[in-house]
This record gives structure tokens, sequence and C-alpha cells, in this order.
């Protein structure tokens, strides 16, 4: 018979209880236990049936013992980057094994770049890439992304460029990107390499929420860009699967050098041990995750809707990007006239924990990030606190 899987993504999962971050974590980060979680990037839906099988079948085998990790899973994933994002010559040979993304990011800028050395990031942009950036002894070039009237998000390669061309050294990408919900398409990819291409620039991309995608919209991967055959890759089943817990990425390199960098980097860092769980759930989720997540990214679609139909019909002040994929949306709460903390205990305190606009680029206090990752009446109960927030705003 076949899986409902609206059905499964409505019900959801109560995660309170399970020392989980989103849940379990309000009281000491929002000072309120009883808020609305729409904060951390992971979402309150249990991953697909075949995944929670294969972990609990192995759980029962009773012995963890260290594991290899160049087997089904790589198998799954080098399928899975050939099969549903479409990259040719995938070869089994350019995985590597990262713990996290954000360790990859850390580990790409500490291989492929010199303490000192610029690196560009395209802001608003997810706070740990510029953290990494910081930690390693880099320095960050901000590219900001240029905001239309119209809402839209678009690189700026003109400033992109006068960065290259002073001497930045490597180019680090999130594609889709992290708080717009960007799908960045084939020809502003085209452009983006071609440019690097031009100053000799490398790309480390961060692709976790590649197979996040709005219904109409299609990701493209780096590593399917003529050009790009020294990119690296970072990628995970985490986001999408709702496996973060699991503690299992890797990165797709396709040049045999690069990834020789790589490796030597990850293993003078001590990051190469393997989670048995992770392995196996990897493996499941890109064999068997495929119908369970078009279904996700059809429930996402109609999550984004119902955001975009309640801010018009009741804040219509508030800016909602139009997201073309992940599970985030990028608000703008300016007109509010609220400094950023005050505008994050307001809503917090009406029951709507959302992530402040600074983690993604000081110069963004007033906007605010969205996860939609969870069931429509969970959503529904956030939307009506954050309308509670603008009541009090309004007097
Ligand atoms: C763009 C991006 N990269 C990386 C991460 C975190 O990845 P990990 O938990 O594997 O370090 C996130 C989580 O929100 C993210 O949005």
């Amino acid at each position: 018979m076949a899986i409902d899987y609206k059905a499964l993504f409505d019900q959801g999962v109560d995660r309170r209880g399970t020392n989980c971050v989103k849940w379990d974590a309000l009281g000491s980060l929002y000072q309120n236990p009883d808020a609305i979680p729409m904060w951390v990037a992971d979402t309150d839906f249990a991953a697909p049936p075949e995944v929670v099988e294969a972990v609990v079948r192995r759980a029962q085998h009773g012995a963890f013992g260290y594991s290899a990790h160049d087997g089904a899973d790589v198998r799954a994933a080098a399928a899975w980057l050939a099969g549903r994002h479409k990259v040719e010559g995938v070869s089994e040979d350019w995985f590597v094994f990262c713990p996290g993304v954000v360790d990859a990011l850390y580990v790409s800028v500490l291989a492929l770049t010199k303490p000192g050395d610029r690196i560009a990031i395209q802001t608003p942009l997810y706070g740990p890439f510029r953290m990494v950036v910081e930690k390693a002894g880099r320095e960050v070039y901000e590219n900001r992304l240029i905001h239309g009237a119209d809402g839209s998000w678009k690189m700026d390669l003109e400033n992109l460029e006068r960065g290259l061309a002073g001497g930045v050294k490597l180019m680090l990408l999130c594609s889709p990107h992290n708080p717009t919900g960007r799908v960045w398409t084939r020809a502003e990819l085209t452009d983006l390499v071609a440019l690097c291409n031009r100053y000799n620039v490398p790309v480390a991309c961060d692709e976790i929420h590649a197979d996040i995608i709005m219904p109409g919209y299609e990701h493209t991967s780096i590593l399917s860009i003529p050009g790009a055959e020294k990119a690296v890759m970072a990628m995970a089943p985490s986001k999408t699967f709702n496996l973060a817990g699991l503690c299992h990425s890797f990165f797709a390199v396709p040049d045999k050098d690069t990834r020789e960098v790589m490796r030597a980097k990850l293993s003078e860092l001590g990051l190469t041990g393997s989670n048995v769980f992770g392995e196996l759930a990897c493996a499941a989720a890109y064999t068997y995750g495929a119908p369970w997540l078009d279904a996700l990214n059809e429930y996402l679609q109609a999550n984004r809707t119902c955001v975009e139909e309640f801010f018009a019909a009741n804040m219509p002040e508030v800016g909602v990007t139009k997201g073309e994929g992940t599970f985030l949306m990028w608000l703008d709460f300016t007109a509010w006239g609220l400094p950023e903390d005050d505008l994050g205990a307001l809503l917090a305190r009406n029951g709507a924990a959302l992530n402040k606009g600074t983690f993604f680029g000081a110069d963004w206090g007033g906007w605010m990030r969205l996860n939609i990752g969870t069931p429509r009446r969970i959503l529904e109960q956030g939307l009506a606190n954050i309308l509670k927030a603008a009541r009090e705003v309004r007097g």
C-alpha cells in the first residue's frame, strides 16, 4: 500500500524531551520553554521509514565497533548525485567523508588558503561561513547580495570581481542559499565560475540544502558547471532527511590533487572517524528516500504559501522573501522599527522563536529567519504567535 507521506508530515514527531536543541533549549535560549521553535535548521519530521528501519535493525545487532566509511553510503551518495542532481561522470573516488558540513567549510578554508588570505562570501549568509574564515585566521571579503525593490536577491558579480582582482583566494559559496532560499540557476553559476576562473580562484560550495527545492525549480550542482572541475563540494543527507544528529557528511571532489589536500587536512585535524548509524542512514536515505523527499518538497511549498498568505493578510508590512528552496524563510521586520534584541525578545515572549538577522551579517538587524520544517498545525500556531507580537507593536 502506498505510504501517505502528507499524513506523516502532518503528524510530525514530538521532539520534546529528547535533548534536541530546537525544542529543548527554548527556555535557556529564548526564555520561553513554551514558544514554537522556528529557528535552528532541522525539521520536526521523522526520517523516511526505510531509514528508521535500517537504524533499528543495526541497533539490534549490538556491536558498534570501528567502521569504514567507504561502502554503501558512498555508492548511494554517488548514485544520488548522478541521478537526482544530474552530475555527469560521478565517481565513487570523489567522496571524502567529513562529520559535518561546517567542518567541511573549515577544512576547505584551511586546505585551500593560507593565513591572512581573503575569502569571498555572499551576505546575508548563514553565520558559520564568516566564523570559519575568521577562526582560521583568514579575512572575509563580503560580497553583499543585491536586494531588488521587487524582493529579488542576486549576486553582485561586479563587486565580486573587485575582490578577485584585489587578491581574494577562495570563493565560499552557499548553494542553495541560506537564508534567502535562492536556488542559483545554471546561468548564474556559470557566470560565477567563469569569473572565478579568470582570476584562478577555486570555489568551495556548500550544497547541504540541494535536495529541498520547491516545485518548479531545479538545483544545479557546482560540479556540473563546465570549468568547475577543481571545485570542492560539501553535502550531506542531514537537512533533507533530518539526520543532523548522526554527523555524517561528505565532500565530492573531482580533482585528485585537491582531494588529497582535503584528505590530508582532515587527517591532520583528526576528523576521520565514522559513525555506524550515520553511514547506514545515509545509504538508506539516498537509496529509498526519493518518494518521501518529493512529498516533503510539496509539503514545504504548501507551508511557504501558508506563510506568504498569512503575512499578506495580517502583517503586510513584513517583507516575505519568495524562497525557491530550503525550509527557511527570510523575513523583513524592519517596518516594526524595533532594535534587533527587542524584536527577538518580543517574538519569543509571544511564543515565536526565530533566528535573528544579525546571525547572517551585521547589517541585517530587523530581519528574521523562519524555519517552516514542521507540521502545518505547529506552523500555524507559530504564525498566530507572531501576530500577537504584531498586535503588541501596534499597541
Ligand atoms: C548552509 C548550511 N551549511 C551547513 C549547515 C550545518 O551543517 P552541519 O550541521 O553538517 O555542520 C547548515 C545548517 O543550518 C546550513 O544551513
